[in-house]
């Protein structure tokens, strides 16, 4: 039986806007009081495993334990399927620039002209979610968008690999959607659910 997690303050261990932004949409309602680990301060660890759960699991059990509250960490990236998964773990990698920035628009021209040189457009998105209590307690759940990269991007929406990903039985890329058509269906979404279904009191699913 997986732990339930009861209402009051929930760190989000995340210092990326963009999914702060999606994840705070998809709790909305749950009687959570949230608080970022940007706002507590705390200090971003070193993502060091080589899957999403473990560089998840990472980031919420450090938050937990720094900040002394159940803390939800996200770990997320974009894989294809002719370049054997990549950038997969390292999707933000990608996108560093030397000065520590992140250009996405340069990233996904990288996957794409790798990509290219290979047959097939199979493409998806991964979404790791891990709750972590302070004592070390930890509850994990995985996500996935199937679909296919395109090039070149469209859209405007959204953010970081979101304009080259169409979704399997869609017109539309993440980067075209309106951000609730995304949420309806994406990876982060679907990770939620399982999230919400093991942890969150049936009481505060939505009916
Ligand atoms: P993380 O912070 O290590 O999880 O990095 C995730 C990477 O995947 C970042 O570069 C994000 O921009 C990218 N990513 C994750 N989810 C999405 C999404 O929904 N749309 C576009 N890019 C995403």
């Amino acid at each position: 039986m997986p732990r339930q997690l009861a209402p009051g303050r929930l760190v989000l261990a995340t210092h990326n806007k963009g999914k702060l932004r999606e994840v705070a949409a998809l709790l909305a309602g749950h009687g959570l009081s949230l608080v970022s680990a940007g706002e507590l301060g705390l200090p971003e660890p070193a993502e060091t495993e080589t899957s999403f759960i473990g560089n998840a699991r990472i980031k919420a059990l450090a938050a937990a334990r720094a900040a002394n509250l159940p803390a939800l960490a996200d770990d997320s990236g974009f894989s294809v399927a002719s370049l054997e998964g990549a950038p997969g773990v390292y999707t933000a990698d990608w996108a560093q620039l030397a000065d520590g920035t992140r250009d996405y628009a340069q990233a996904m021209a990288k996957v794409a002209a790798l990509a290219e040189q290979h047959p097939g457009r199979l493409a998806w998105f991964s979404c790791a979610l891990v709750l972590a209590w302070p004592d070390g307690h930890t509850e994990c759940f995985l996500g996935e968008a199937p679909g296919q990269w395109v090039w070149p991007p469209r859209g405007l929406t959204g953010f970081g690999y979101d304009p080259m990903f169409q979704p399997e039985g869609h017109a539309q890329t993440y980067g075209e959607m309106d951000p609730a058509a995304k949420h309806a269906i994406s990876h982060r979404a679907r990770a939620f659910a399982q999230f919400a279904a093991a942890c969150l009191p049936k009481s505060r699913l939505p009916a």
